[in-house]
C-alpha cells in the first residue's frame, strides 16, 4: 500500500508519526504545502484551491489512499478532493469524530474543540460531534499554537501565558479535540493545565483507528519507506522529519 499524506506544512508529521508506529504502509509519500503555510487564516475558496493542487501534485505517483492530515483542509476541501482524486481520500476530522464517539460513552461529557480560525469557523467537528450525539460542546480558535510550536516551545512560560489567554472562560473539560496538526505536540503542557484526566483526540492516532476499524487496515509492514515533498524548502522539512519522527 502507497499513501500520500499531505498538510500546509510540517505539521502533518504528527500524522505520520502515528501511521509508521502501526506500519500501515509500504511507502509513504508526504506533501507539505510549506511555502503557502498557514492555510488556518485562509478563505474557503483558496484552501479548495490548494487542496485541488496537492491532489494533482500526487497523481505523480500511483497511490492507493490520500490521507489528509491538515484540519483545516479537512474541514473544508475534503468533497473537493475526492471529486478530482483517482484514489480514495481520507480526513482526520471524520476520524477524530469516530475516534471521540469510541473512547467517551457519556454523551453529556464536555468536550473542548480547539484548531486554526478556519477550521473552527467551519463547524466541522461540532456538526459531526452533534450528529454522534454529542451536545456539550466547546470550540476556541487556538492559531498562535502553531507559530509557538513551529519555534520549538512545547512547555513552559510562553505557552501558559497563551493557554490562559485563550482559555480564560474555557470550561474545565472532559476531553479535547486537538483539531490540528501542530498540536499533538503540547498534549503533556494540555494536561498540565486541563489535568491529567482530560482525554485528548489526536489525528494521527483517530485516523489510524479509523483505517484499522472502519477499512480493516493491519499492520503489515515490517519498514515503511518515507519520501518527503514540500512546495518550499524541502531540506528545512526533512530535518523537521528526522527529529520528530526519528528517521
Ligand atoms: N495544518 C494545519 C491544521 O491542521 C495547521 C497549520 C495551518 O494553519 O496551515 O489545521
Amino acid at each position: 500500500m502507497k499513501v500520500g499524506v499531505f498538510d500546509s506544512g510540517i505539521g502533518g508529521l504528527t500524522v505520520v508519526k502515528s501511521l509508521l508506529e502501526h506500519k500501515l504502509f509500504k511507502e509513504i509519500i508526504y506533501f507539505g504545502d510549506t511555502a503557502r503555510v498557514p492555510y488556518g487564516i485562509k478563505d474557503k475558496a483558496t484552501i479548495i484551491r490548494y487542496a485541488i493542487e496537492a491532489v494533482e501534485f500526487f497523481k505523480n505517483f500511483e497511490l492507493d489512499l490520500i490521507i489528509v492530515a491538515c484540519n483545516t483542509v479537512s474541514a473544508h476541501a475534503l468533497d473537493e478532493m475526492r471529486e478530482v482524486s483517482s484514489c480514495p481520500v481520507v480526513g482526520v476530522v471524520e476520524a477524530g469524530i469516530l475516534a471521540t464517539a469510541n473512547a467517551l460513552k457519556e454523551k453529556k461529557a464536555n468536550i473542548l474543540i480547539i484548531g486554526t480560525k478556519a477550521t473552527i469557523n467551519s463547524k466541522a467537528y461540532e456538526t459531526g460531534l452533534k450528529q454522534v450525539g454529542f451536545s456539550n460542546l466547546q470550540a476556541k480558535a487556538t492559531g498562535l499554537f502553531v507559530p509557538i510550536v513551529e519555534e520549538e516551545i512545547y512547555e513552559g512560560e510562553v505557552l501558559e501565558a497563551t493557554f490562559r489567554h485563550y482559555f480564560k472562560d474555557i470550561t474545565k473539560p472532559d476531553a479535547i479535540i486537538l483539531g490540528c496538526t501542530h498540536f499533538p505536540l503540547i498534549a503533556k503542557s494540555l494536561k498540565k493545565y486541563f489535568g491529567k484526566d482530560t482525554l485528548l483526540i489526536h489525528s494521527g492516532d483517530a485516523i489510524v483507528e479509523q483505517l484499522q476499524k472502519s477499512f480493516c487496515f493491519e499492520t503489515a509492514y515490517k519498514h515503511t519507506k518515507v519520501e518527503f515533498f514540500a512546495s518550499e524548502n524541502p531540506e528545512s522539512l526533512k530535518n523537521i522529519a528526522k527529529k520528530w519522527l526519528n528517521i
